[in-house]
């Protein structure tokens, strides 16, 4: 297949969005920089980075603690990012958005305080073969402290849930599902609403992690009525060090605080203290001021493009690539659901994958090699680990015909 120009979108300005990301200028090994390791991390636009520098040159103070112009502005601009996060998620209130350092701390906050605060021995938790194992170890946690049972709902062979096997698995006893939205090896889009509706027939409430969703689909709380939502923001072009969790609001006022500190508290005695009201409860200690600024900065840019134009020109090249990849000698792709997200995880041939990667970073190709913090999922195939090519909105095809071109290369030289 020779090179394919990328399909011009009059409304989606590739070259633009582009300009946007400093980073994707610079070269490596010589070669221009192909950045396909989104799912990791993603790269930063100018209009984040540019925030959190003018935060800090411009106004930077603490949060919610002085009664002076820097503090009031701050306090204001970090209560706005919650604003926007809210909207974002299309969250009834803001008290239900807690900032958290990022995905597996939100999911650890909800394991310590719902899980060991609320579950007792013989509730039973699900999760499902295709976790990360940010929601498979908090569980494990929870299990050794309070004797609940974990349950693992098993996938296809092409990486989709197993409804029938995950609705039998679902008991009275079911007190928590929590489940991805999106597969971070398969790209596998999982049926939430079905996931949801089916938990809550028994009456179990349902986290789901959107650390690998918000940044490809709209993601609306209420309508999908999920008890818990949590993501991160460096994988949605935000700063490191941000993480959110929805949770509805009766959920985490009848939750007991997670860390105790300054902020989360109404009031401090030695005979004992109370706690603050949401989300406040949640956010001991100096918060991720600047880092929750830019995430509300990240979320502006990417509304501001639109997550359905976002979608298309993903669909695009996750179908394009698809269709290059096949067609590469002894790759084997590993996640096929129908509903995917633009990740395309596989083996080349006998090569282990931490070679294929050092070998297509001399061509200025980054992606990501290993288990994905998914050994389970990985046993799972019958792999020790898998190459991954995980893009975003600003990769093109022409990235993608560089990723096959050095793949062709790896091939070569395994002969
Ligand atoms: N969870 C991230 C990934 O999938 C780090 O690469």
């Amino acid at each position: 297949m020779t090179a394919t120009a990328q399909i011009h979108d009059p409304i989606y300005d590739i070259d633009a969005i582009r300009a946007d990301f400093p980073i994707l200028a610079k070269e490596v090994h010589g070669k221009p920089v192909c950045f396909l390791d989104n799912g990791a991390s993603a790269q930063k636009p100018r209009q984040v980075i540019d925030k959190i520098r003018w935060v800090y040159e411009n106004e930077y103070a603490n949060v919610h603690r002085g009664a002076y112009a820097f503090s009031e502005n701050i306090t204001a601009a970090y209560e706005a990012a919650r604003e926007t996060v809210r909207a974002y998620l299309n969250a009834r209130s803001e008290k239900e958005i807690v900032f958290t350092g990022n995905a597996t701390a939100a999911i650890n906050l909800v394991a310590y305080s719902y899980g060991r605060g609320v579950l007792k021995a013989g509730d039973e938790i699900v999760i499902s073969d295709m976790e990360h194992h940010s929601n498979i170890v908090p569980w494990q946690l929870v299990r050794d402290m309070t004797g609940v049972v974990l349950k693992v709902a098993p996938i296809s062979d092409d990486g989709e849930l197993v409804m029938d096997a995950y609705r039998a698995l679902l008991t009275d006893r079911t007190k928590l599902v929590a489940m991805t939205h999106v597969s971070n090896v398969l790209g596998t889009v999982t049926p939430v609403e079905q996931i949801i509706a089916a938990a809550h027939d028994v009456g179990a409430k349902v986290l789901l992690d959107g650390s690998q969703a918000v940044m490809h689909l709209p993601v609306d709380v209420q309508a999908l009525d999920v008890d818990f939502y949590v993501f991160t923001g460096h994988k949605l072009y935000g700063p490191t060090g941000i993480g959110v969790l929805y949770g509805k609001e009766e959920i985490l006022n009848a939750m007991p605080p997670f860390m105790g500190g300054g902020d989360m508290i109404a009031s401090v005695a030695y005979e004992g203290s109370t706690w603050a009201d949401l989300p406040a409860k949640f956010e001991a200690g100096t918060p991720q001021i600047v880092q929750a600024i830019g995430l509300g900065a990240a979320i502006d840019y990417v509304s501001a493009i639109g997550l359905d134009a976002i979608a298309r020109h993903e669909a695009d090249l996750l179908s394009y690539a698809t269709q290059r990849l096949s067609s590469i000698e002894g790759l084997r792709l590993i996640g096929t659901a129908a509903h995917k997200t633009a990740v395309l995880s596989f083996t080349l041939g006998d090569a282990h994958p931490h070679d294929v990667a050092t070998i297509v970073d001399r061509e200025g190709v980054c992606v990501r090699a290993g288990h994905h913090c998914a050994e389970p999922l990985m046993d799972r195939f019958g792999v020790p680990g898998t190459t991954r090519a995980s893009m975003g909105l600003y990769n093109t095809r022409a990235e993608i015909d560089t990723l096959a071109m050095a793949l062709e290369k790896v091939n070569r030289i395994f002969g």
